[in-house]
């Protein structure tokens, strides 16, 4: 309908939206495989995988099944995958001594993909709860978590995984002051050119619970006996998620510390914090769409009631117009692919 030509607004942004080509002029950020880090559950075994049955479409791999499916994610141009280990549970125990068996699931599985794809990056992630009884990043002591014992473990466990072929270091813990023990052990050991990717502001978050269906690690079900005295909940160590400025506190000790890369987790209702460590942060700062981020959308999806690339695809997008450089997203293999046709 034609209308007054008495408007006669000087600025109209429509102009910039009218088509694919100016949009794609226009475009502030962009999303490309480049910033895709695919996160990688790792089991015992031979010639198997196992979906997660709260997380469709992931699986846990053997290591020969891993090392295959690593090839397919490097084909598609993804840099690094970032690697966790389902142990069983007769493993697991208070002191987490598994983690530091030279000759266990988790190095060898780093020395397979290291052998077979040397060009992947694999990042590596110390914490105790995968080997853990009471499903804890750290040990615990009298119902307490003990920061400086579980840094004593993680060092080791670091060195273990540098020595394995280990490009990228990252504590998921949030134990105070891990990132300088971690940059010391491994230079001691003589593997200065293993970067440490910091878990920085990692909160505890009620998105991780799929995550902790693939390495049955929740702290509420390992603390189900009523015997032990053991926390259910990470509120102790892992940050509150009404904190934003503490995030930047966080940072700051990193960065003193030695991060080579910093984290933000989970990201999609932490977009502020996103932002707010990537404007404090003069090393790359990286996001992790965690596991439930992920639920979400591949069981609305799954209902019709989203469209799962189109949502994943905006919500990626979205994670990194708040700041983050790179991003662990389960989605990583899929966008991979749309974003190449
Ligand atoms: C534990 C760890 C967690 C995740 C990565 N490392 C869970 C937790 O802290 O309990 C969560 C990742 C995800 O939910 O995708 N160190």
């Amino acid at each position: 309908m034609a209308s007054s030509t008495d408007y006669n607004f000087p600025t109209r942004p429509r102009r910039l939206r009218k088509t694919r080509n100016i949009r794609r002029m226009a475009r502030e950020t962009r999303l490309s495989t480049d910033h895709l880090i695919a996160p990688q559950f790792v089991m015992a075994g031979e010639g198997e995988r196992e979906e997660v049955p709260s997380m469709p479409d992931t699986y846990r791999h053997t290591i020969d099944r891993l090392v295959d499916h690593a090839e397919t994610l490097h084909d598609l141009g993804i840099p690094a995958i970032a690697l966790f280990p389902a142990i069983p549970d007769q493993l697991k125990t208070p002191d987490a001594e598994h983690a530091l068996n030279p000759d266990h699931l988790y190095p060898n599985a780093i020395r397979a993909l290291k052998d077979a794809v040397p060009d992947l990056m694999v990042i590596t992630d110390t914490a105790l709860d995968p080997y853990n009884s009471d499903g804890h990043d750290g040990i615990v002591r009298d119902g307490e978590i003990q920061n400086d014992a579980t840094i004593d473990v993680m060092r080791e466990m670091a060195v273990l995984h540098a020595e394995a072929g280990a490009d990228i270091i990252a504590p998921s813990d949030m134990m105070d002051g891990r990132v300088g023990a971690i940059r010391t052990a491994l230079d001691d050991a003589g593997h200065t050119d293993a970067a440490i990717l910091s878990y920085t502001a990692k909160y505890s978050s009620n998105y991780y619970g799929p995550f902790r269906d693939a390495l049955d690690s929740a702290p509420e079900d390992k603390a189900e006996a009523p015997t032990k005295d053991i926390p259910k909940d990470k509120d102790t160590y892992q940050m509150d998620p009404a904190n934003g400025e503490e995030a930047v506190r966080e940072l700051l000790l990193d960065l003193d510390e030695g991060a080579d890369m910093v984290m933000v987790k989970p990201a999609l209702p932490y977009l502020d914090v996103i932002h707010r460590v990537q404007q404090h942060s003069d090393v790359p700062v990286a996001a992790y769409n965690v596991s439930g981020e992920y639920a979400m959308i591949k069981a609305a999806a799954q209902n019709g009631w989203l469209d799962e690339k189109a949502c994943a695809l905006e919500a990626l997008t979205g994670i990194r117009r708040a700041g983050a450089d790179v991003i662990l997203t389960y989605f990583a293999e899929d966008a991979a692919r749309w974003l190449a046709q």
